[in-house]
C-alpha cells in the first residue's frame, strides 16, 4: 500500500487539481483545516498583490462522502480566481471573440532563473507563457491541499509536521522592504520539523526507499529550492565523528539529534528535521539582461507581477511536501484498507519495539 499524488493546472488557467490515491477509508477530513493551510500559503511579508485576488479554497470532486474518505482516489480542486482576467489568454479551447484581458500577447523575453528559456527550447514554444504557466509556484496550492490531507492521516498516528521560516535567514520585513525599494528579490531558509515519527519509516535497502533521499527529492521538487539538508547536514562535514553522531541511551532515545531523525535512510524516532534553501525569486522589477526570442536582439527580461520574497510561503509548502512523504512512508509500513487497520498496525508495531511516544 502506498500513497501517490498527481497534479495538473496552470498558474492562470481555470483551476489546479490534485488526485491523492492510496488513502485508507474512514479518515475524517476537515475542510476548514485544509483551507487554513491554503491561506497560510498565501501569507507572508513580500507577497505580490495576486494574493489579494486569490482566496484559495479547496473543493472535493471525488473520494469523500460526508467528510470521510472512501478509500478511493481523492480529487482536490482549487480554482484560480484570477482566471477571470485571463479568460481569453488562458482559454483551454481556441478562444472566441476579440482578444481581451491578460495573456493575449506572446511573451518573448525569458527571465534568467525561471523556466522561460529552457522550457521553451525543450517543448518548442514560441510564447514563453506556455512554459512559465506550469512552472509557476501557483502549482504549490494543490501541494498544500494534499499535504493537509497527509497531515490528517499522520495525526492518527500522532505525528505532527510544522514548517517555519528560519529566524535568521527567513527574509525579515526590513530586508524585504529594502529589496522592494531596490526592485530586487530575496530568498531564504525554511525548516520543517516532524514530531512523533516512529523509528522504522523508510529503508536502507535502496535509493528509492531511503527516507532522507525521498524527503530531499520532495522538498527539492518545490520551485526555487536549491539546497536541502537533513539535521545538521552540511555542518556535519566539518566535525569529527565523535562530535557528529547521536549517542544511544538505554531507552533507545538519543541525547542529541544532529542526524535530524534519520540514519541509513530510516527514521530513528527523533524529530525529523529538514531544511531548505530558497534562491531569490527570478522575476525582477529591475530586469536582468536577456534576449528577445523573436528578434534575437539583446533585451531586458519579462517584468510581471511577482513576489519580493516567498520564504514564509515556502515554509508551508515544504511542510506539506514533508508531510506527504512521511504519510507515504507510513502507508508503506502500516498498510490497511480501513483507517482502523492502519492505526492498529501502528499500535502493534510500537508494542513490538516497546516504543512510547515522548
Ligand atoms: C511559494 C513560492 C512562490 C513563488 N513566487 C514567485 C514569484 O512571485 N515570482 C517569481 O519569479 N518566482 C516565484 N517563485 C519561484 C519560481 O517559481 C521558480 O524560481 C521558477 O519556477 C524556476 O524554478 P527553480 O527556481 O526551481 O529553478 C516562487 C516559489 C515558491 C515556492
Amino acid at each position: 500500500m502506498t500513497l501517490s499524488l498527481a497534479t495538473a493546472g496552470e498558474s492562470h488557467g481555470p483551476a489546479l487539481v490534485a488526485i491523492v490515491s492510496g488513502l485508507p477509508a474512514g479518515l475524517v477530513l476537515d475542510r476548514a483545516a485544509i483551507d487554513a493551510d491554503l491561506q497560510r500559503r498565501q501569507q507572508g511579508y513580500g507577497r505580490s498583490p495576486r494574493q489579494q485576488i486569490e482566496t484559495d479554497e479547496v473543493e472535493v470532486l471525488a473520494g469523500l462522502r460526508h467528510g470521510r474518505t472512501l478509500g478511493t482516489p481523492l480529487a482536490l480542486f482549487v480554482r484560480n480566481r484570477d482566471h477571470r482576467n485571463w479568460e481569453w489568454g488562458m482559454s483551454p479551447w481556441p478562444p472566441e471573440g476579440e482578444p481581451a484581458g491578460k495573456g493575449t500577447k506572446p511573451v518573448t523575453l525569458p527571465r534568467p532563473g525561471h523556466a522561460d528559456l529552457a522550457g521553451s527550447q525543450k517543448f518548442g514554444f514560441a510564447d514563453v507563457r506556455d512554459a512559465l504557466e506550469r512552472a509557476s509556484a501557483r502549482h504549490t496550492a494543490v501541494i498544500v491541499a494534499a499535504g493537509a490531507v497527509a497531515k490528517a492521516l499522520l495525526r492518527e498516528i500522532e505525528v505532527d509536521v510544522e514548517g517555519a521560516a528560519h529566524p535568521e535567514h527567513g527574509a525579515d520585513p526590513d530586508a524585504v522592504d529594502a529589496a522592494r525599494a531596490d526592485r530586487d528579490t530575496l530568498g531564504g531558509i525554511v525548516e520543517v520539523t516532524a514530531r512523533g515519527v516512529p523509528p522504522g519509516l523508510g529503508s536502507y535497502v535502496s535509493r528509492e526507499t531511503r527516507l532522507d533521499a525521498r524527503l530531499a527529492a520532495a522538498v527539492m521538487g518545490i520551485q526555487a529550492v536549491k539546497g536541502v539538508e537533513i539535521g545538521d547536514g552540511f555542518a556535519l562535514a566539518g566535525l569529527r565523528g565523535s562530535e557528529a553522531h547521536d549517542e544511544i541511551e538505554p531507552d533507545r532515545r538519543r541525547a542529541t539529534n544532529r542526524a535530524g531523525g534519520i540514519e541509513a535512510g530510516v527514521s530513528n524516532g527523533e524529530e525529523v528535521v529538514v531544511r531548505a534553501a530558497m534562491k531569490p525569486l527570478p522575476t525582477l522589477m529591475r530586469p536582468l539582461r536577456s534576449v528577445d526570442l523573436e528578434t534575437g536582439e539583446p533585451a531586458e527580461a519579462l517584468v510581471e507581477r511577482s513576489d519580493v520574497s516567498a520564504v514564509e510561503a515556502l515554509a508551508v509548502v515544504a511542510e506539506a511536501a514533508v508531510a506527504f512523504e512521511l504519510a507515504r512512508a507510513a502507508r508503506e509500513k502500516f498498510g490497511g484498507d480501513a483507517l482502523g487497520d492502519f492505526v492498529a498496525a501502528w499500535r502493534a508495531y510500537l508494542e513490538r519495539i516497546a516504543w512510547t511516544a515522548r
